[in-house]
């Protein structure tokens, strides 16, 4: 079983053990886009679902993205060799931030941005006679904006000026009238735990590198799965709801094809996923990039609330195998992106038992 949460500081995927032999998945994509990655990767890899471990999913992400970075870099690097010198020169810099402050007045600059948060209450307090973003057009911004990468640096004074537009011309999520789905808010609590992220400037790779932040993921993870009535669960932070949805995919792909890890999906029947016309697209992103292919994620009618309809699963079901298909995963939502809609998840659940279906629960809030 696999579930996912999302707390001010990070988003989540939570899962039980693979082999526990329950198929389903709780994925939640609730609270800001800006969430902090306080943890960003398995540490406790051991514990993980096979498909999810080193050599698995991680691994095989990483490498996705890297050769896509590096044959994109090459073709970058053709048109404009520039790159190079950026790149020696973001190297230099980062010797040379090692050993000395780039900056003098560092410490300054630190307090002057917790001033700033505070007078212009970022976090708590904003008037509603402020308004929620002094909009500009992007050719208006670009004008007044202060952006600009320059040899000579500048001044505590100029940083200050800087980081006051910053704030002017961002839309502010945190302001009462400020109305939008996707954002949780933000509380001194989160944004101090986000600084003193940011300030260790560690990762999750191990315990090693990690100790206090190893034992945080794995208390926040075991809170999570407790709540979702699952003892023995595990999980992995995810970086929003697509990468969520895309794991539970993984999931469902390696519980049904456990060799799928070493051979790919050649020689297989297609694999055949559902989601409902309200789910997110995210689902046959995922298909995509899983070599599955888009077309073979369907869309099954929802009512006139926009909860997916079982009975027009089953059928989609049954005439997915009748075209010699595989189904494997269906999408259910807790929260449509447009109307908000909960899928009826026990009924489905009674389906994909029946059909021998992996079930994904995509939280959005
Ligand atoms: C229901 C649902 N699932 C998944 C997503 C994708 O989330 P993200 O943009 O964090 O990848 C969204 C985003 O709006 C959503 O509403």
């Amino acid at each position: 079983m696999t579930a996912a949460a999302h707390t001010h500081l990070v988003y989540a995927s939570f899962f039980l053990d693979a082999s526990s032999g329950t198929r389903c998945s709780f994925i939640s994509n609730s609270g800001p886009r800006h969430s902090v990655m306080a943890a960003s990767a398995p540490s406790t890899y051991t514990k993980l679902p096979e498909c999810l471990m080193n050599g698995g999913l991680h691994t095989s992400l990483t490498n996705i993205v890297q050769n896509g970075h590096s044959s994109m870099n090459d073709e970058v690097q053709n048109g404009h060799s520039s790159l190079n010198e950026v790149q020696n020169g973001y190297s230099s810099l980062q010797n040379c931030t090692k050993t000395e402050s780039s900056f003098d007045e560092g410490e300054a600059m630190l307090k002057l941005v917790l001033d700033l948060v505070l007078k212009t209450k970022l976090v708590t307090g904003m008037s509603t006679s402020e308004k929620v973003v002094n909009f500009k057009h992007p050719k208006e911004l670009k004008e007044v904006l202060l952006v600009g990468v320059e040899r000579s640096g500048c001044s505590l004074e100029e940083v200050e000026e800087v980081l006051q537009q910053v704030v002017h011309y961002s839309v502010k999520t945190q302001h009462p009238y400020f109305y939008n789905q996707l954002y949780g808010g933000i509380d001194e609590v989160a944004l101090a735990g986000a600084w003193v992220t940011e300030a260790l400037n560690t990762n999750q790779y191990t315990y090693e590198v990690a100790p206090v932040f190893i034992l945080v993921e794995d208390y926040v993870i075991s809170q999570l799965t407790n709540i979702f009535g699952y003892s023995n669960g595990d999980g992995i932070f995810a970086p929003g709801g697509s990468m969520s949805n895309m794991y539970a995919m993984v999931m469902a792909r390696y519980k049904k094809y456990p060799d799928v890890k070493r051979t790919g999906v050649f020689g297989l029947k297609p694999l055949v996923a559902f989601s409902s016309d309200q789910g997110h697209y995210s689902v046959s992103k995922s298909a995509s990039w899983l070599g599955l292919g888009m077309d073979n994620v369907v869309s099954v009618a929802s009512d006139s609330e926009g909860r997916m309809k079982p009975e027009a699963l089953v059928e989609a079901v049954a005439r997915a195998r009748a075209r010699g298909c595989e189904p494997f995963f269906v999408n259910a939502t807790a929260g449509t992106t447009v109307l908000g809609a909960y899928d009826p998840f026990h009924q489905l659940a009674d389906v994909c038992a029946q059909e021998d279906l992996w079930l994904n629960v995509d939280v959005s809030t």
